[in-house]
């Protein structure tokens, strides 16, 4: 199994190029099952994606990805039937397998994709998603593990309201609004520039989608038309850089991207005291010794991003003063604390807080990866550490993070894949 092993106190500087997103992307390449042809650009190399596409090929589409300028087409292939089954060895490794439920109800009629099972972060259902979907129609039933879903006579707009905001069922029901036969509005929705982007895509498709705040407003189309689209930057990986930065930077530029994307982000890292200009497309970064201590809620966008709470707790870790952070999205989202705890930091965890003294030295360990954002957590606090920190399975960073140690060693950082 492959391992990170990074010497700390490395001071960067540099730039750091930022790609695309991997949760825009996903919903995306499971839209496409909607078209004939699709070609989609700036898809970053990560392994959920690759996952994506191996559920793709598994219904019977073709997917040409050319690393060159990172794109895919996909296309229905001749010599393959599809079918509309989303099998469990591919669900199982990725949750968001379960967005090709509304797509494929709407191609097909019919589905049968695999209950996703467990995670690390939470227990994470799907009630919404089939909620939304039952609303349009679909009649669903759990049987050996999957959720079977048919609609016999096509789906049907409908109004539907989330009794909480998710991603993941807002997504699923655009996908599957886009074809239903009327009119649908969707109330209390996630309104994550990721699912923008979808429905950027989806309008470019021939989808005839608008929204208003927390509303999104979806006339049902039969046209699809087949296109080319270039996925949004990864506001995540974006913000997790500009911590590492914050941590570790003297001065590190961030070129070509959308600063309004990570600016609730941006605004906490300077109420902490870290030096930040922003101008038009451009964010440097020049880091501080003093650092503030703060508290913090996550929550759904514009909210303090919970894909960004591990992150910044090494950043509170080097704050004076107690810092404090909530995590209000998933009960179980605080895996890399022990890890964090092992490596020098002071946190306490009651429910949903953590409790974060700082400053405090970190020094380097032998640490266990659980899930990406806490991974990618754990390389940031090997950044500020003493001597060497090992950073055991790493399959979890590389399900999402593009060219990790490249990127951070063009910043002189001291990291290695062994
Ligand atoms: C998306 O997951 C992201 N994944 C997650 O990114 C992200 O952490 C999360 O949104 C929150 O921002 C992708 O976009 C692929 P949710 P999703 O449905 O859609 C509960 C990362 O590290 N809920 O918004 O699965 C759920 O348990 C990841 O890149 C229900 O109760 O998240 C959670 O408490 C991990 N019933 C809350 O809603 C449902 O049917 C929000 O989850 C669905 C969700």
């Amino acid at each position: 199994m492959q391992k990170l092993i990074i010497k700390g106190k490395k001071v960067l500087s540099g730039e750091i190029k930022i790609s695309g997103s991997k949760n825009a992307s996903l919903p995306i390449l499971a839209a496409s099952i909607l078209t004939k042809k699709t070609t989609l650009k700036n898809i970053p190399e990560v392994n959920d994606i690759f996952t994506m596409i191996n559920l793709l090929k598994s219904i019977g589409f073709k997917c040409n990805f050319k690393k060159k300028d990172k794109s895919i087409t996909i296309s229905t292939n001749k010599f393959h039937t599809q079918n509309n089954v989303a099998p469990y060895r591919l669900v199982k490794t990725m949750r968001a397998g379960v967005l090709v439920l509304g797509p494929m109800l709407n191609k097909f009629r019919k589905a049968k994709v695999s209950l996703p099972g467990g995670c690390a972060i939470g227990s994470r259902p799907v009630d919404l998603h089939l909620m939304a979907l039952k609303k349009l129609g679909a009649k669903i039933k759990i049987k050996n593990g999957y959720i079977h879903a048919k609609s016999d006579d096509g789906l049907k707009g409908a109004k539907i309201s989330f009794s909480k905001i998710s991603v993941g069922a807002t997504e699923n029901a655009i996908l599957a609004a886009f074809g239903a036969k009327g009119k649908t509005v969707l109330s209390n929705c996630a309104v994550e520039p990721e699912i923008k982007d979808l429905i950027r895509y989806l309008n470019k498709i021939g989808g005839k989608i608008t929204t208003k705040d927390r509303k999104i407003f979806i006339n049902g189309v039969k046209k699809v038309k087949s296109i080319s689209y270039r996925v949004m930057q990864d506001r995540i990986e974006l913000g997790t850089y500009v911590i590492a930065a914050s941590l570790v930077g003297k001065k590190i530029a961030f070129k070509n991207v959308e600063p309004n994307l990570i600016k609730t982000e941006l605004k906490v890292l300077r109420k902490m005291g870290v030096k930040i200009k922003v101008t038009k497309n451009k964010i440097l970064i020049f880091g501080n010794k003093q650092l503030k201590k703060i508290y913090l809620k996550t929550a759904p966008y514009p909210g303090f991003p919970t894909d960004l709470q591990a992150q910044i707790m090494v950043l509170m870790t080097q704050a004076n003063g107690v810092s404090k952070i909530s995590e209000n999205i998933f009960e179980n989202r605080f895996m890399h604390v022990s890890e964090l705890k092992r490596m020098g930091a002071d946190i306490t965890i009651k429910n949903n807080q953590a409790v974060i003294r700082g400053p405090t030295h970190l020094s380097g360990a032998e640490v266990m990866a659980t899930d990406l954002r806490a991974s990618v957590s754990l390389v940031l606090a090997a950044l500020i550490a003493d001597n060497r920190t090992i950073i055991n399975r790493i399959y979890h960073l590389d399900r999402g993070y593009e060219n990790l140690e490249k990127k951070l060693k063009f910043c002189k950082a001291n990291i290695k894949r062994v």
